[in-house]
């Protein structure tokens, strides 16, 4: 069948991207489901800045790529051999499928899925197959869901099935944003009532971060950026304190203010020095969790004598350590109960053609979780 995806042909293109407009809106054949396989009709997609930097060429990816990895849709068709889908189930699209049979998998760990890894680095779905084509080319799929498009086949190991009650607009955030900070603050970090925790760059995966803190009781709850606006925006969704990471002495007025730093100290900005921050504003005997992803060239030095010495803990978070099947009907309880606003962190709302000029906001600091809506 045709579908229209946004397709990236090349990386590091100059912006604006409202005049460069790296991601082109084009028509692409898509195969059918394969076995395992669903085709998925797209409701809505968010921005993330990890699609960002396959733009900017921060997380180089083989080109060209249909990309899109944060979504909620409906199945439309399922392909041979599908027990757990039928037409029609509404589902969360999770960016690292999981096989069930390797060593993490086994493990408890599917977000760090190796079969999946392997997948993703090829641009194929984790079955092995490539289902879209521009002009009689493959083209790769962006870590198995491409999600700005019309139309996408992707695994069923991608999928997790919702309540139909959930606006598919806010379910679209619990794939990335959600999964990714919450995860990072309730199961990388295991934040429990009473401790305190800061959380280090408040854009989309940040202010969800935030909101699972909020949800967990924290006493303190530190909120960290750059930007003025994301800061009066994190007060307004419950932090205790907040701080320009770049004001004269702001680790040791955070320590002042927190007898020692924060119990827990959660790096979601994706830069070396949010992370350097989040470390130094972390107490002895304490834990720093980082789920950024900067470019791979990019390096964070601590006294090796720090971790012995103050007890410190320091743990990488992908897709928040979670557990999909778990995690997904888990938060998504927790937005419908109001413990998650989710919908606070929607700033735009988007046509698909309207994507370079959201990669521009999204790059210039200018939103939060922007979300396309499909027809
Ligand atoms: N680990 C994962 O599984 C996973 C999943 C999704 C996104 N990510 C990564 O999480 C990061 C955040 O994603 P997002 O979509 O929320 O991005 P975003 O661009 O919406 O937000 C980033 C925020 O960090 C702030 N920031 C930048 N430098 C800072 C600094 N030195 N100190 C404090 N704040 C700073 C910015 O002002 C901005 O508000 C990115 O690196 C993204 O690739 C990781
Ligand atoms: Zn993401
Ligand atoms: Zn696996």
């Amino acid at each position: 069948m045709k579908t229209r995806i946004a397709l990236l042909r090349e990386m590091g293109k100059a912006r604006p991207y409202s005049d460069s407009k790296p991601l082109e809106i084009v028509e692409a054949e898509l195969d059918d489901p394969g076995p395992g396989e669903l085709l998925i009709k797209m409701a809505a997609a968010g921005l993330c800045h990890s699609d960002l930097s396959v733009i900017n060429g921060d997380r180089p990816r083989d080109m060209p790529v249909a990309l899109g990895h944060e979504a909620a849709g409906v199945v439309e068709a399922v392909g041979p051999h599908v027990t757990r889908f039928s037409p029609g189930d509404h589902v969360v699209l999770v960016f690292a499928p999981s096989c069930g049979h390797c060593v993490p998998c086994a493990e408890g760990r599917p977000a760090l899925c190796e079969p999946a890894a392997v997948a993703a680095g090829k641009g194929a779905l984790i079955t092995g197959s490539k289902r879209i084509s521009v002009g009689g080319e493959h083209v790769n799929h962006h870590i198995g869901v491409s999600a700005f498009s019309d139309y996408a086949v992707v695994s069923e190991a991608s999928c997790v099935k919702i309540d139909k009650s959930i606006p598919l607009d806010q379910a679209a955030l619990l794939g990335c944003a959600v999964l990714t900070g919450v995860g990072a603050v309730l199961n990388s970090g295991g934040l429990k009532t009473g401790q305190s925790c800061a959380v280090v760059g408040l854009g989309g995966v940040g202010l969800a971060g935030l909101l699972g803190a909020i949800a967990a009781g924290a006493r303190t709850i530190v909120a960290v950026d750059l930007a003025k606006d994301k800061r009066d925006l994190a007060l307004k969704l419950g932090a205790t304190h907040v701080i320009d990471p770049t004001e004269e002495g702001a680790v040791q007025k955070l320590r002042d203010l927190t007898g020692g730093g924060v119990d827990l100290a959660v790096e979601l900005a994706g830069a070396v020095p949010a992370l350097q921050f989040a470390y130094a504003i972390t107490r002895r005997g304490g834990t720093t969790v980082t789920a950024g992803l900067p470019n791979p060239q990019a390096e964070f030095k601590i006294p090796a004598v720090s971790l012995t010495a103050n007890e410190h803990a320091l743990k990488g978070s992908y897709m928040g350590s979670c557990v999909p099947v778990r995690d997904i009907p888990r938060f998504a309880q927790m937005m419908v109960q109001g413990q998650l606003p989710i919908p606070e962190l929607m700033t735009h709302r988007l046509k698909l053609e309207e994507i370079n000029e959201g990669f521009e906001r999204l790059a210039a600091g200018e939103a939060i979780r922007q979300v396309i809506i499909f027809d």
